[in-house]
């Protein structure tokens, strides 16, 4: 049931600080300075001597990989590469050893993603040398789902049931998880201090308050923005580095239920191409937190800016970011935990600019909550 709110991907937006709770209680236990800082049910065997990681993914969860890739290689410094689970398929990268091969699927049920990782696992089963043999991991929302049954090891994210076809807490979860993949990694194999990484896990520990919070502030905020896109036909999300996914998922987002056109770009591309769509009827949504590419990111939006674009900035309040035309404020906190914070504002976003449209969000059209066919 939707409780008061008028959709269930409202509901569920609501619920993110829920679903990070749930997720930090059990997997990020309260411990002595010694005692291990992820519980995860995966077996060392799994995890030990990786060389490469492989994530095969579609639509949101192919952008939760992206992040998770980022903290793989950044703090566990696993070289990983993210596929189209629908691209893998038909066109796989040479075999490797010690290769860890994870499919993401909220559902459980894509086809494409569970075509591409039962295709990876016979092809290993085939090699004569067991350091290529399959290992294999699932993240799902749907333990009990053919994810379940196609793979030995699974992170079950444990969101509760998402009703919305847009997936909104379901990539918290997804997004959880690499935390605690990654943070589990770089502890195994002492890739960055414990000293480092218990302090990334204590400020993970703030983020269900941070979240609610920030889901109080900014509802009503992008409410009132939605009229303002009444007539929008285009919409430009930039970021960069650990926050380029988020980008993509702003667009993805906002494509799906609202039906208006949109692009994610990694801000530094602009200037290759899309910069010449650029004036003042197309809204540039830059993500620009503190951090290795906060000036960067900045100095992207400005050259936007410059175009007559309206700028929407998903930023810390400051003088640094007073360029925006229109700030959607995020707390600012460690740049490795701020997707967490930064995806709040392109869920609201989107939901309010389709629900001003009166459109179908729990529905949209010619989408299902699971694409079970190719
Ligand atoms: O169930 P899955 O996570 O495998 O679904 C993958 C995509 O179909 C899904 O994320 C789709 O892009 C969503 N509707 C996004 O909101």
């Amino acid at each position: 049931d939707k409780r008061s709110f008028r959709h269930f991907m409202l509901k569920e937006i609501h619920e993110q600080p829920e679903t990070a709770a749930r997720w930090l209680a059990c997997h990020f236990p309260e411990g002595g300075v010694d005692d291990p800082l992820v519980a995860l049910p995966l077996e060392v065997s799994l995890l030990e001597d990786l060389q490469r990681i492989q994530v095969l993914a579609c639509g949101t969860s192919r952008h939760a990989a992206l992040v998770g890739a980022y903290l793989l290689e950044q703090l566990a410094g696993v070289p990983t590469s993210v596929y189209y689970a629908s691209e893998f398929r038909y066109a796989p990268p040479p075999l490797g050893p010690n290769t860890l091969t994870i499919g993401v699927t909220q559902s459980g049920e894509t086809a494409d993603t569970l075509a591409a990782l039962a295709m990876e696992q016979q092809r290993r089963a085939g090699h004569s040398d067991p350091a290529y043999g399959a290992r294999l991991l699932g993240i799902t929302n749907r333990a009990e789902s053919s994810l379940g049954r196609l793979v030995p090891h699974l992170i079950d994210i444990q969101a509760g049931v998402e009703v919305g076809v847009a997936a909104t807490k379901t990539f918290m979860g997804q997004l959880l998880a690499f935390y605690g993949l990654a943070i589990r990694l770089a502890e195994l194999r002492g890739s960055r201090s414990r000293q480092e990484l218990h302090q990334l896990v204590a400020e993970l520990r703030a983020l269900p308050a941070q979240l609610q919070t920030l889901i109080d502030r900014l509802d009503l905020r992008c409410a009132e923005l939605a009229h303002s896109f009444a007539d929008t036909q285009d919409v430009i999300y930039l970021g960069r580095g650990i926050n380029y996914p988020i980008a993509l998922e702003g667009a993805l987002k906002l494509k799906e239920i609202s039906y208006i056109h949109a692009e994610g770009y990694p801000a530094g591309e602009m200037k290759h191409g899309p910069i010449a769509l650029l004036d003042a009827r197309v809204p540039v949504v830059s993500v620009a937190v503190p951090g290795t590419v906060f000036d960067k990111v900045l100095s992207n939006a400005q050259e936007a800016k410059a175009r007559d674009a309206r700028l929407i900035g998903v930023a810390p309040e400051g003088p640094d970011t007073e360029l925006f035309d229109v700030l959607l404020p995020v707390p600012e906190v460690n740049e490795l935990i701020s997707p967490l914070l930064t995806l709040i504002p392109m869920q609201l976003l989107s939901y309010h600019i389709a629900a001003h449209r009166g459109l179908d969000v729990d529905q949209p059209r010619n989408l299902a909550k699971s694409v079970t066919v190719e």
